[in-house]
């Protein structure tokens, strides 16, 4: 992609209603623009980000055995009478009326669409279990939308919704979906720590939220250091036992205000390993068993002929507050310092004389051989001053800056910026190709 062409609205000054440094950043990098408050449309370079955090939770996904569907944002209000959320959910859910008066509304979430679906759809135990994932637009009317598509009224959500026959297969569900939920946000860069969340009448020990550590987070947190050496590297067979995985994972003290036990803290996590900070929730997952089952119908037949109200559970991840949390964790005073797998584009050449023909060549020789090899460039090729160019690049937070100049040029060289540690070192072009394309 071209600068010159690319629609990138990049802002000057820090925008006044931004409370946040996400907020602020994403506006000033011309990715997002509000429609209205807490509503968003996304720009090219922010919907590439959102695209590719899209496709990492995609790609997790099925890898844990999840399908892909797609249900509609509008549903009809009676499947919400089934299940006695209709009134329950309040003024966060939007009421629409269609033209022949019936009631409709834009989807807060998919528990009765999902049940609705499946209790037309599967009949016998053996058709279990399933596990069934879309990505579509939520809309909630949040009473306070704040902090850019951190928590906006409309945003997207990746959410699923898993059936079992019996609790012992709902439980290896909600274990699949844990590692999953892990190595989704490990290949963000992000270090998300699973902890207790409420279950509300159901109890257990199965609802965990997913929450990044940054003062910016909406929830109060506590857990133990050690998290933030643990890692999911390796490849994970989702047939095997995952219950050591899971046991790692849950060893070590962390939970929200709302499950917060101080004594239990002080107790289990030593004095200088304990953290009580802030978080964002970026995903949550819970299992529900036949909450929506048994009021909607949705049974099966068991293996001794009679019917049973299948076991759930549902997982959600916030796609597009994911791309306000990465921020949170990941920029300096320049701007954006986007982690590889989520950048929007992996290199930015910088031409500092657009218009003289060896920078041009040159320029456009890295360009396509940088995309011959599958990487996305965005090349600066405006008639901006140096200093305004060089400052873009940082601002916008692309993983890898190439410069090509007169000066350099006539020796061969190119200069290699890292965005993230700030190191710039001159290379021949080729080197300078080798070292990006192999990173
Ligand atoms: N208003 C919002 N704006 C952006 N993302 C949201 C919003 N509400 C929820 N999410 C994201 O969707 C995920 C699943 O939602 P859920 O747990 O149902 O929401 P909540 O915790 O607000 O009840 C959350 O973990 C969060 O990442
Ligand atoms: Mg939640």
């Amino acid at each position: 992609m071209r600068m010159s062409q690319f629609f990138l609205p990049v802002l000057k000054e820090n925008p006044s209603e931004a409370q946040i440094v996400s907020h602020r950043l994403m506006l000033r990098a011309g990715m997002v623009r509000q429609a209205s408050a807490g509503i968003y449309s996304w720009l090219p370079l922010g919907w590439r980000v959102l695209q590719k955090i899209e496709q990492i939770v995609r790609e997790e996904q099925d890898a844990a055995g999840a399908q892909e569907i797609l249900m509609p944002t509008m549903q009809p209000a009676e499947l919400w009478r089934e299940s006695g959320r209709y009134d329950d959910y309040g003024q966060e859910m939007l009421r629409i009326k269609d033209r022949h008066d019936r009631d409709m509304l834009f989807g807060p979430t998919n528990e009765e669409l999902i049940t609705d679906i499946f209790r037309h759809s599967v009949r016998s135990y053996r058709q279990l279990p399933q596990n069934l994932y879309h990505i579509q637009w939520k809309f909630r009317d949040e009473v306070r939308p704040r902090f850019g598509v951190m928590r906006g009224r409309e945003f997207l959500m990746k959410d699923n919704y898993s059936f079992d026959i019996d609790y012992d297969g709902a439980r290896r569900s909600y274990q699949k979906m844990f590692v999953a939920y892990l190595r989704t946000f490990e290949r963000m860069g992000l270090k998300a720590i699973p902890m207790e969340a409420d279950t509300g009448p159901i109890g257990g020990d199965m609802s965990h939220e997913f929450i990044i550590l940054a003062d910016t987070g909406e929830s109060e947190v506590h857990c133990h250091a050690d998290f933030l050496d643990f890692s999911v590297a390796g490849d994970v067979d989702y047939d095997s036992d995952l219950s050591s995985i899971i046991e790692h994972w849950t060893s070590r003290y962390a939970a929200t205000d709302e499950k917060h036990d101080a004594e239990r803290f002080e107790a289990k996590v030593p004095a200088d390993r304990r953290i009580s900070t802030r978080g964002i929730e970026v995903g949550h997952i819970f299992y529900f068993g036949t909450k929506y089952s048994a009021p909607l119908g949705a049974t099966v037949t068991g293996p001794d002929g009679q019917d049973i109200a299948v076991e759930m559970g549902s997982y959600g991840i916030g796609v597009s507050r994911l791309v306000g949390a990465i921020i949170e964790a990941s920029h300096d005073d320049d701007g954006i310092v986007w982690p590889d797998a989520v950048a929007p584009f992996n290199v930015g050449i910088v031409n500092l004389k657009a218009g003289d023909a060896a920078c041009d060549e040159a320029a456009g020789h890295i360009y396509r051989t940088l995309s011959d090899h599958g990487l996305d460039v965005l090349v600066d090729d405006t008639e901006e001053r140096a200093g305004s160019k060089f400052a873009t690049m940082d601002l916008i937070g692309l993983p890898w800056q190439l410069v090509v100049g007169p000066r350099g040029l006539k020796s061969g060289q190119v200069e290699l910026k890292n965005r993230r540690s700030g190191e710039r070192v001159e290379l021949s072009i080729d080197d300078a190709l080798s070292r990006v394309s192999t990173a």
